[in-house]
């Protein structure tokens, strides 16, 4: 068993597609460890897409991130960082499989509904970036 953090980004908040996306989280298998609705500060946007901080996308990335609330939470599972990212489906809704949550949620390349770290380790980063202990379960 091991663990992902995923956000449902703030146009899955602003459409109203927070429940739908917890149930088919839940119908995935994935128990939930940590969850809270927080709003990302520019600086907490950029600290924590740093990765990115060269490509040309990154200003809109950081606005779209910071401009309404997201739902943050920890997710535990078999195999939780590759069945998460099966489970959304690519980067780009236009390439997403069938029934993925970007396929179903998702706008764009830019307005993508749902975030999944891409390893163990930046799963623990990351959910550590958001959580205390006491708020994990
Ligand atoms: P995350 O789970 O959010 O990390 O997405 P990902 O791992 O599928 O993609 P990646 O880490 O490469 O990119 C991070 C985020 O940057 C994406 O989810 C998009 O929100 C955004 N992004 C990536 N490429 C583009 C782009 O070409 N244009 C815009 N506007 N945003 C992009
Ligand atoms: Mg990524």
């Amino acid at each position: 068993t091991n663990r992902t953090f995923t956000m449902l980004k703030p146009d899955s908040v602003e459409k109203g597609h927070i429940g739908a996306i917890l149930e088919k989280i839940n119908a995935s298998g994935f128990r939930i460890v940590a969850m809270k609705l927080t709003q990302m500060t520019k600086q907490d946007a950029e600290a924590f897409y740093a990765i990115h901080n060269e490509r040309p996308f990154f200003g809109e990335l950081v606005e779209y991130m910071t401009r309404g609330p997201i739902v943050a939470a920890i997710l535990e599972k078999e195999n939780a960082v590759e069945d998460f990212r099966t489970l959304i489906g690519a980067t780009n809704p236009a390439d997403a499989a069938e029934g993925t949550i970007r396929k179903l949620y998702a706008a764009s390349i830019g307005e993508n509904a749902v975030h999944g770290s891409d390893s163990d380790e930046n799963a623990a980063i990351e959910g550590a970036f958001h959580f205390s202990g006491r708020e994990m379960f």
